[in-house]
């Protein structure tokens, strides 16, 4: 109000505003007030000359009516004015709430967000326990354990070695498990990262079958490997790629049943490299279909695992731009295909 220099807004102390909302004008050159002003103005000038002249009635008339219409169109002007305050009034109450409204979101934002970053904190300081805590010291177990192996296991009897066996074969199942625990906090965290170099792929492919081979052979699985020789090299991250194949090849034998088939097949699609695993084993009921690449989601009894495999699997695909499908028949087998870009397009 300070800032208007019109003297009857002052007055009045009608108008919290400085410009007249439809002649756009600083209030104290408003239309409203201007006739206001010639009205009194005029009816000054009216009472003037009825008194001290004798002009004729008619022209009297005439400047009465105009008198009456400047005063009517001032005093309409004024009543917009006076409904443009109150809109005012009203919009500045609006705006009131909506502010207090974006003040509480913010402080709700405001909480969650050091929610997240506690959470955060959290998640890190447990990556950092199994990291130091975990897998150290069962690597070294498992070190140790290839020690003995390799230097006396011919002195041990016949239980000690079989111990020997379990420890070992404990010692990978809780080095993967940390492994898996670790890839799954840097695929929440969103800070998968993958390095990219020329990679032989068939080189790759077989360097994971090669390492399946024993529990292939234990399971009484027989491996078939087609391999479409033109394929040379492929764009991408060797370990998880690796990773990756370990993954499905060893649902596939682990899903088996005895003297069942998995059999391996690439090929190439211009620019693309697809990766089949087709298995014989115990296949996918429609109803689980939609829910095996959730993470912590297992399917199958009896059978040990995490139910990560396939939620770390299509994440590093998906980080190399690829795509995962899967088709099963329940009882009778299950089919990953895997496609990948032989160069990732950024
Ligand atoms: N080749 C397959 N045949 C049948 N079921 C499978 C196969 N691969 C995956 N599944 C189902 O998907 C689930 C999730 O697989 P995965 O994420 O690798 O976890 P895990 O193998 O540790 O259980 C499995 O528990 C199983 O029910
Ligand atoms: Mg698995």
């Amino acid at each position: 109000m300070n800032d208007i220099k019109c003297l009857l807004v002052k007055m009045t102390g009608k108008r919290p505003f400085n410009r007249c909302k439809f002649c756009e004008r600083q209030i104290q050159e408003c239309f409203g007030i201007q006739f206001f002003i010639i009205a009194a103005a005029i009816i000054g000038l009216l009472i003037t000359t009825f008194f001290i002249s004798d002009l004729p009635a008619l022209v009297l008339d005439i400047m009465i009516v105009i008198t009456l219409l400047i005063m009517l169109l001032s005093y309409l002007a004024d009543k917009e004015t006076n409904e443009i305050v109150l809109n005012n009034v009203i919009l500045s109450q609006m705006n009131k709430e909506l502010e207090d409204k974006v003040k509480q979101r913010t402080t709700e934002l405001q909480g969650s967000n050091d929610e997240l970053t506690k959470i955060n904190r959290t998640m890190n300081d447990f990556v950092g326990i199994i990291n130091h805590e975990l897998k150290t010291p069962i690597t070294a177990v498992i070190s140790g354990i290839e020690v003995i192996k390799s230097r006396g296991i011919d002195k041990l009897d016949e239980s000690q070695k079989n111990l020997i066996g379990v420890m070992e074969k404990s010692g990978w199942d809780m080095l993967k498990l940390t492994n898996n625990l670790l890839d799954l906090s840097k695929i929440e965290a969103g800070k998968i990262v993958i390095y990219s170099e020329c990679l032989v792929f068939s080189k790759l492919l077989e360097e994971v079958v090669q390492s399946l081979k024993p529990e292939a052979e234990k399971r009484k699985v027989n491996l078939n490997v087609n391999i479409d020789r033109s394929i040379t090299t492929i764009f991408g991250d060797s370990v998880r790629l690796k990773q990756v194949f370990f993954n499905i090849i060893d649902n596939a034998i682990k899903y088996s049943k005895e003297n069942g088939n998995v059999d391996i097949k690439v090929t190439d699609s211009d620019k693309h490299i697809i990766l089949e695993v087709k298995d014989s084993g115990i296949g996918i009921s429609k109803e689980n279909m939609g829910s095996i690449f959730d993470k912590f989601t297992r399917r199958v009894a009896g059978i040990k695992g995490t139910g990560l495999g396939l939620y770390i699997t299509r994440s590093f695909v998906e980080a190399h731009k690829g795509n995962i499908e899967v088709d099963s028949e329940y009882g009778k087998g299950t089919t990953f295909k895997i496609t990948l870009p032989k160069v990732q397009v950024v």
